[in-house]
């Protein structure tokens, strides 16, 4: 089983390109495993409860469910226009995810791992956190990041962390695979050797009421991290009695992929959501694997409300279509690592790779089989040196495609399918198939070129089902290929057979115009229709 999850999204604004980005990574991950036959479970979700939610439903004189809903709908209509292809849905207000919730908080005090202490401090009212003397900056104040800061005494529930710390320094060190990239282990590493508190895991409900309640004493809510780590094992059917709305657990965990972007590895997933799963008794071998993802920056700069540089995902669906921004996210990111969202960028790969390279290719190919053949296949009699050097070609493209799609590097995987497809243009290019059409000679030359072309579109637009599901059944269907059936380790050469008859092609990939190709456009459509009129 390939149980993939995501961080789940924060309801107190609404979706921008970095939650995109994250779900698309992972919706192309999940889909790829779906693909090669594995039994998936892609589960996503939001996140709630909290003290800005609360403080934006007041705002708005609405109760914080009612606020945190309409933000969930925001996401879910989001990932709907994306083609996120989630299997469950986690939201924190769910009353399944607080009963298990709840039922973990009183495992772990009757085993001894929370205890309740008073503490005095400075506290930052946005992030809803106290302060340290870590968090001044160099004039030894405390930043305006923080917003306003008060000195705060209170009593609340804290997780026993530090006793714990001593078995994950172990576990990170001996199990490379918990962190993928491995620099980002190694920071998890040096991280563990700082961690020297336990961790607060209340908040006065006097203070904020929008959470879920300890069972154990109920002047009290859940910190919110620790209610939405929680979602990982709630939503996969953790101490459920056996409900049967959600997933058997034994079959779904250990997580294969939790995909989360680099601000939420430390502490948070390294370090509080190990320890947590190491305090109700998870062993080491079902622990989960943390994929960890770099943020994607505008121009070099973080997004923020103070910048005005939030990008909304659904601006880029209108103006490129939902399937190139799937494409720019897959294509134009190195996975770990940061990088910039650019809409020039994404016009130009999109157009280059997709309008210009595959499109091309499979209406090309598609229109010169059913202006010479008919429509109609031969598998080649013969072999030469160019179509043998194709097939090699397209073998490693998959096998690289393959490779890389397992280490989540979906970039490199979609660049090595490009390359062949760029290799094939160049087939074109060299053996003219409009020259050998002219010469009844050259018939079976032409049938040979042909079948090499459209059995490389049909494995290529096969494999781009995980990260273009719309395109690449538009193309199988011209092309007339039944993917049921077909996984990346059966593809072999030959899926056309003889006699193999195509369809007329219409364009898959339309080119995505600069706005002043658009004017350009709509002016010669204007002098057309007036000239028509006159
Ligand atoms: N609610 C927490 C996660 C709890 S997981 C148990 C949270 N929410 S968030 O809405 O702030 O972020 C959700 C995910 O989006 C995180 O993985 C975060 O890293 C990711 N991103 C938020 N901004 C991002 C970018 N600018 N770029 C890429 N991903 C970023 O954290």
């Amino acid at each position: 089983m390939f149980y993939i999850t995501t961080a789940i999204d924060y309801t107190n604004g609404a979706p921008h390109i970095g939650h995109a980005y994250e779900k698309v990574l992972a919706d192309v991950l999940a889909r790829w495993h779906r693909m090669c036959g594995e039994e998936t479970y892609f589960l996503t979700g939001v996140d709630q409860h909290g003290q800005k939610v609360q403080q934006k439903a007041e705002e708005a004189a609405i109760e914080p469910l009612e606020y945190a809903q309409q933000v969930t709908q925001k996401f879910t209509a989001l990932w709907k226009r994306l083609d996120i292809s989630y299997d469950g849905w986690a939201a924190t207000s769910d009353p399944r995810h607080e009963k298990c919730v709840q039922r973990i908080l009183t495992e772990l005090r009757d085993k001894g791992c929370l205890y309740k202490k008073s503490y005095k401090g400075f506290y930052s009212v946005r992030q809803e956190q106290f302060l340290t003397d870590k968090e001044r900056g160099e004039d030894g104040q405390f930043g305006s990041e923080w917003g306003e800061v008060i000195e705060l005494e209170e009593e609340n529930w804290y997780f026993n962390l530090t006793a714990h710390i001593p078995w994950l320094r172990e576990y990170v060190t001996k199990h490379p695979e918990v962190v993928t990239p491995e620099f980002r282990r190694q920071d998890l590493l040096m991280a563990i050797d700082r961690s020297t508190n336990d961790l607060c895991i209340s908040r006065p409900k006097n203070r904020l009421s929008w959470g879920i309640p300890l069972p154990f004493d109920p002047d009290f809510v859940t910190y919110v991290w620790f209610d939405a780590l929680i979602n990982y094992i709630s939503f996969a059917g953790y101490a459920s009695d056996g409900d049967a709305s959600l997933p058997s657990f034994g079959k779904l965990w250990p997580a294969a992929c939790e995909v989360i972007g680099k601000d939420i590895l430390i502490p948070a997933h390294g370090i509080y959501w190990l320890c947590m799963l190491h305090a109700m008794g998870f062993p080491d071998e079902q622990m989960p694997r943390l994929l960890v993802h770099g943020w994607l920056n505008i121009k070099g700069e973080k997004m923020s409300k103070s910048l005005g540089n939030i990008v909304d995902p659904n601006d880029l669906c209108d103006l490129f279509g939902a399937e190139a921004l799937r494409y720019y996210l897959a294509r134009d990111t190195k996975t770990g690592y940061d990088s910039d969202y650019d809409p020039e960028r994404l016009r130009m790969i999109y157009n280059s790779e997709l309008a210009n390279d595959l499109g091309n290719l499979a209406n090309r190919s598609l229109n010169m089989c059913v202006r010479y053949c008919g429509g109609t296949l031969h598998t080649p009699s013969s072999d030469d040196e160019a179509s043998a050097a194709l097939r090699k070609s397209l073998d490693e493209a998959e096998k690289t495609f393959a490779r890389q799609m397992d280490a989540c590097n979906t970039a490199d995987a979609l660049g090595a399918l490009n390359a062949h497809v760029s290799l094939c243009n160049g087939y074109i290019e060299q053996k003219q198939p409009w020259s050998l059409a002219k010469d009844p000679q050259k018939a079976e030359e032409l049938q040979r070129v042909l079948y090499h072309l459209l059995e490389s579109v049909s494995h290529v637009g096969f494999l781009l089902g995980c990260v273009l599901p719309e395109a690449s059944t538009r193309l199988l269907d011209q092309l007339q290929v039944d993917a049921n059936g077909l996984t990346p380790q059966s593809l072999a050469w030959g899926i056309l057979k003889e006699g193999h008859q195509v369809q007329v092609p219409s364009p898959v990939f339309p080119r995505i115009l600069t706005p002043e190709e658009k004017e350009k456009l709509a002016a010669k459509a204007a002098a057309k229709a007036g000239k028509n009129k006159a």
